[in-house]
């Protein structure tokens, strides 16, 4: 994922929910998978990742998240459903919720399969968001909670559990890790450049996250987590981490 200091041409700037909505409506249009790749900012120095890469990338969330044929699969913020639809061959039935109308077009139009539906929604109203009768046995958020708040992952948990089977696997995928924010803004000029961004509200990463605070999100609710790297080959593996809870 592009969020190089120096590369703009994948920078999620987070000035408002209005903003944020806007720039994922206006990812670049095309239907290749370099640019699926690219509308979901899954590029490094402005270059979409390799196929390499990415499959590196699912390997992992599959590993993770343990699928099996008879999982019932959620992914939020499934952006235009490029890892749902890769993911969806692996489980009976698997959704994806994201509110950019764009990327959901994507998805609708390039990774539906007949076990596979999408559906608009704001995962910071997840109240808002109408439920279905399906219990989720897998939960998935990757790339995406650079977006929310740090007090929203107490009602991002709370949604979670609640349209989940009573066994479930959540997977936090891509969290940029706090302790390693040094490694990107690693020069005293992408320091001072993040310092202004930030000044107007319009910095690449909106939340950078600790392990404690999973832990201590998850502790009173019962769930365990547990902390996974990247793989090696992602540039994003040296300040970016996993998060996998079970509950
Ligand atoms: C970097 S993309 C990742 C997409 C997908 N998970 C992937 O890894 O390919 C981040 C996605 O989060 C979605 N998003 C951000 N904030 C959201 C919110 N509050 N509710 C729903 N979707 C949101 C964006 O529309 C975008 O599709």
């Amino acid at each position: 994922m592009n969020l190089e200091p120096d590369d703009t041409s994948g920078a999620i700037r987070t000035r408002s929910m209005d903003s944020l909505e806007k720039f994922y409506n206006q990812r670049p249009d095309g239907s290749s998978q370099q640019e699926f790749l690219t509308q979901v900012a899954h590029t490094e120095s402005g270059q979409p990742v390799s196929d390499a890469q990415f499959e590196s990338m699912l390997g992992q969330i599959r590993e993770l998240l343990g699928l099996t044929p008879s999982d019932q699969l959620l992914d939020l913020c499934c952006g235009n459903g490029l890892i749902t639809n890769a993911l969806a061959e692996h489980v009976e039935r698997a959704k994806g919720i994201d509110f950019s109308h764009q990327l959901l077009s994507v998805a609708h139009q390039h990774h539906s399969m007949p076990n596979l539906c999408f559906q608009w929604g704001n995962l910071l109203r997840p109240n808002d968001i109408p439920p279905d009768q399906t219990r989720y046995t897998k939960v998935l958020m990757y790339a995406a909670l650079q977006h929310f708040g740090h007090d929203d992952l107490g009602s991002l948990l709370e949604f979670i559990l609640s349209v989940s089977a009573e066994r479930v696997t959540i997977l936090f995928g891509f969290v940029p890790d706090r302790e390693r924010r040094p490694v990107l803004y690693d020069t005293p000029v992408k320091k001072i450049r993040n310092w202004s961004r930030r000044l107007l509200g319009r910095e690449l990463i909106k939340s950078w996250w600790t392990r404690e605070e999973f832990l201590e999100a998850c502790a009173p609710r019962g769930l365990i987590c547990s902390f996974h790297s990247l793989p090696a080959n992602l540039l994003a593996s040296g300040y970016r981490f996993n998060v996998r809870i079970e509950g």
